[in-house]
């Protein structure tokens, strides 16, 4: 078994009036909020994703799917801890945690340690774990033009289970 492995994750949601703008488990002022089954908090659905994706675990929509009423409006940082539960309960523990929030107004810095803390007490982690970013898309497509905001995560965990197999030596294919 590896004993690190990384997972990738994404999203995107359509920014409307009269919804909350959620990022990370925290509520932003802004004119226009992420629409979506659940509160569409975007980033907390990358998290998710590379969570998963880091131990082979599918993806968020597989065990959280918005046919479900059960998820109407549910706060994504439970769909986190779930997916924390779950690498834990196949052996992984979360190493760290890079992503990036692209939303073209409002300006989110002064969010970031908020954020950050709310994430890292979710998965458990040191905030020093959990990096979040931010940028603009410069006024370009759908998320550029405030249509839309999108989040991208990655994830390292670490194998709890004992110590890194040693690879099997490659071999040349014979008969070439
Ligand atoms: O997209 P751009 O490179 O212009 O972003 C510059 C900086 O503005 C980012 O590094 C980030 O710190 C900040 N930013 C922000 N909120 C956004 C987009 C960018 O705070 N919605
Ligand atoms: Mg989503």
């Amino acid at each position: 078994m590896t004993a690190y492995r990384t997972g990738l994750g994404w999203d995107v949601h359509r920014l409307a009036p009269d919804r909350p703008l959620i990022l990370g488990g925290i509520t932003i002022p802004a004119e226009l909020g992420l629409e979506g089954h659940s509160d569409a908090d975007v980033l907390s659905h990358a998290i998710t994703d590379a969570v998963l994706g880091a131990a082979a675990l599918g993806d968020i929509g597989m065990h959280f799917p918005d046919s479900d009423p059960r998820w109407q409006g549910a706060g994504s940082l439970l769909f986190l801890a779930h997916a924390r539960d779950l690498a834990r309960s196949r052996g992984y523990r979360i190493v760290n945690v890079d992503s990036t929030v692209i939303l073209e107004r409002p300006k989110l810095k002064e969010y970031r340690d908020a954020i950050r803390r709310q994430l890292a007490a979710t998965l458990e982690l040191d905030v020093g774990c959990v990096s979040v970013k931010f940028k603009t898309a410069e006024n370009m497509g759908p998320v550029g033009e405030g249509r839309s905001a999108e989040a991208q995560a990655i994830v390292t965990v670490k194998s709890t289970k004992g110590r890194e197999l040693p690879q099997r030596p490659s071999r040349l294919l014979k008969n070439h």
